[in-house]
């Protein structure tokens, strides 16, 4: 049975981001364009193949990106004790009525291949004497999660992904190059205009595109992403006119390292998984009265719990405490978490480590169907700026790395089926002939200030615990910021960055206003437990009869 789903119709502001003459612009023409160089992106373009030409384009260098710094690893079933039913069973017991069953047995049943794909492309597991060393971490009711260089998987997969891309002959990657939009004519994506400082804005067509720009972190104040996760891709595919879901779900890692003047680093759950505690600021192991699993609850469990306990103590964040655990393996298991404790002048293995919870993981994205298609024709999309269907409504740890090669993987062959179908013809411009814009110098607007006053919002209003006051302030906030933010037409990226963030941001808390109940990761104050009506998606599409302004 399908999942029933409500539908909100935001105004689009504005179709593109910038004005441009076609006429005076570079036209770059490729078979297929892949978006985004995470691991979704990558393996995306890996499958198309040498009969094609593909280009990936991606706003920092290639090796910056979301899937570069997950610690935790990559979920499948490869033990023979272990089954894909149990993998499947805990992803959906995670998502809390929102995961697609078929969708999770397609993803679980393909892991061990993916995985062992990785390892023929020369990415080097963590090993023991059975094979390759698997952890548990929060929700999984056996170990099955892969790692690598400790607690360094993602820079270890990437590398090793990152190094085959470069091998291959048709593939070419444009790297600092930002993507304003994906262009549309007819209904149908052909390819994205796109700006770096080598050509300035230019367009790419493509006879298939492929958004894989990851997640949304980055709208919040204390978060384990990188700048870069600004919610371009959210936002380019809501301006494109596609249809989005889910956009209230944001997960929350119950443990990001939290000491003034520290990036808030990620402080992987897999640190739960081989025996850490959890204790407050007394020292009391707090997750017996929240949860029976203890510090292996589910995430959504872990950080609601972790909140709780703070406010209770009134203090600002809680510990890991690894001191009962033997040194050397804490030493070996964790040798870069070890390291960035070590310069704060804390001892992993021996010292409470200060933790309070932060953004990790955007659920919402754009819907696709089981290949990857979302509802824009010719535009496809993968790994977290989708809505799969395997999440649901809370995100089982390591099962995103996952998605991102199956789903990249799908795109990539999807896309090149369709592309060698199609003819070498380009034909170019009606859809675009915008006005192009002066040149402006915004001395105005400290973009900085704004972003951050964004993120403080985000954070204590659409938070871990969210409520319709709240809600109600974000939105009203946020409205009034937009106004003077999208009227304008920025030179550069950090401009851009931030109209994806408002625009994303407005996405984000009118869905979580429609959701009057908690789910998954979902948590209303106000709507404390979940509601079997309310047991469906949100879906958002831009109300195309708004105000437009190019
Ligand atoms: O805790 C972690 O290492 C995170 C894993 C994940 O987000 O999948």
């Amino acid at each position: 049975m399908q999942t029933p789903v409500s539908v909100i119709k935001p105004r689009r502001r504005r179709r593109y981001l910038v004005r441009f003459d076609p006429k005076s612009v570079p036209h770059f023409f490729t078979d297929v364009l892949v978006i985004g160089s995470g691991i979704a992106g990558l393996r995306a373009a890996m499958a198309v193949g040498n009969e094609l030409n593909t280009l990936v384009v991606t706003k920092d260098k290639l090796v910056q990106s979301n899937s570069a710094y997950a610690q935790g690893g990559i979920a499948g079933v490869l033990d023979p004790l272990d089954e894909f039913a149990r993998h499947a069973a805990d992803t959906i017991a995670a998502g809390k009525g929102l995961s697609d069953p078929g969708i999770v047995n397609l993803v679980v049943r393909e892991a061990p291949e993916r995985i062992h794909e990785l390892v023929a492309f020369g990415a080097e597991f963590d090993t023991n004497e059975g094979g390759i060393a698997l952890t548990r971490e929060g929700g999984h009711s056996h170990p099955r999660v892969a790692h690598a260089l400790g607690d360094a998987t993602g820079k270890e997969v990437m590398r090793a992904i990152i190094e085959r891309v470069q091998q291959d002959q048709r593939t070419y990657v444009w790297q600092k190059t930002f993507t304003l939009d994906v262009l549309t004519h007819e209904g149908s994506c052909r390819g994205a205009i796109v700006w770096n400082p080598h050509h300035g804005k230019t367009f790419l067509w493509a006879k298939q595109t492929i958004l894989a720009t990851g997640g949304s972190g980055a709208l919040y104040r204390e978060t384990t992403n990188p700048s870069i996760a600004t919610a371009d891709g959210h936002a380019i595919a809501f301006r494109a006119g596609a249809e989005l879901r889910d956009m209230e779900f944001m997960q929350f890692h119950p443990t990001v390292l939290y000491i003034a003047g520290s990036s808030r680093h990620l402080i992987t759950e897999a640190v739960r998984g081989e025996g850490a505690h959890l204790v407050d600021a007394t020292g009391y192991r707090f997750m017996q009265d929240y949860d029976q699993a203890l510090e292996l609850a589910p995430r959504d469990v872990v950080s609601q719990s972790i909140v709780k306990q703070m406010r209770k103590t009134r203090h600002p964040c809680v510990y890991l405490d690894l001191t009962h655990i033997d040194r050397e393996r804490v030493e070996r298991r964790f040798p870069h978490i070890r390291r960035v404790c070590a310069e704060f002048g804390l001892n992993l293995a021996r010292d409470r480590i200060p933790v309070r919870p932060g953004a990790h993981y955007m659920i919402g994205g754009l819907t696709v169907d089981a290949e990857g298609r979302t509802t824009v024709p010719g535009l496809w999309a993968a790994g977290e700026v989708t809505s799969s269907g395997l999440h649901g409504a809370n995100r089982l740890g390591s099962n995103s790395l996952l998605e991102g090669l199956v789903f990249g993987l799908k795109c990539g062959r999807g896309a090149a089926r369709i592309a060698l179908d199609e003819a070498d013809s380009f034909s170019a411009p009606p859809v675009v002939s915008v006005p192009p814009s002066a040149d402006q110098d915004d001395e105005e607007l400290d973009i900085v200030d704004l972003r951050n006053s964004l993120q403080s919002l985000m954070w204590r209003d659409v938070g871990i615990a969210r409520h319709e006051n709240g809600l109600h302030d974000a939105s009203r906030q946020v409205e009034f910021w937009s106004r003077y933010v999208d009227s304008r037409e920025f030179q550069q990226p950090t401009g851009w960055e931030l109209q994806n963030m408002l625009c994303t941001a407005r996405l984000m808390i009118s869905s979580a206003m429609q959701r009057t109940e908690s789910r998954g990761v979902h948590l209303r104050s106000d709507y404390p437990r979940p509601d079997p009506d309310q047991a469906r998606h949100i879906t958002v599409v831009a109300d195309e009869k708004g105000p437009e302004d190019g």
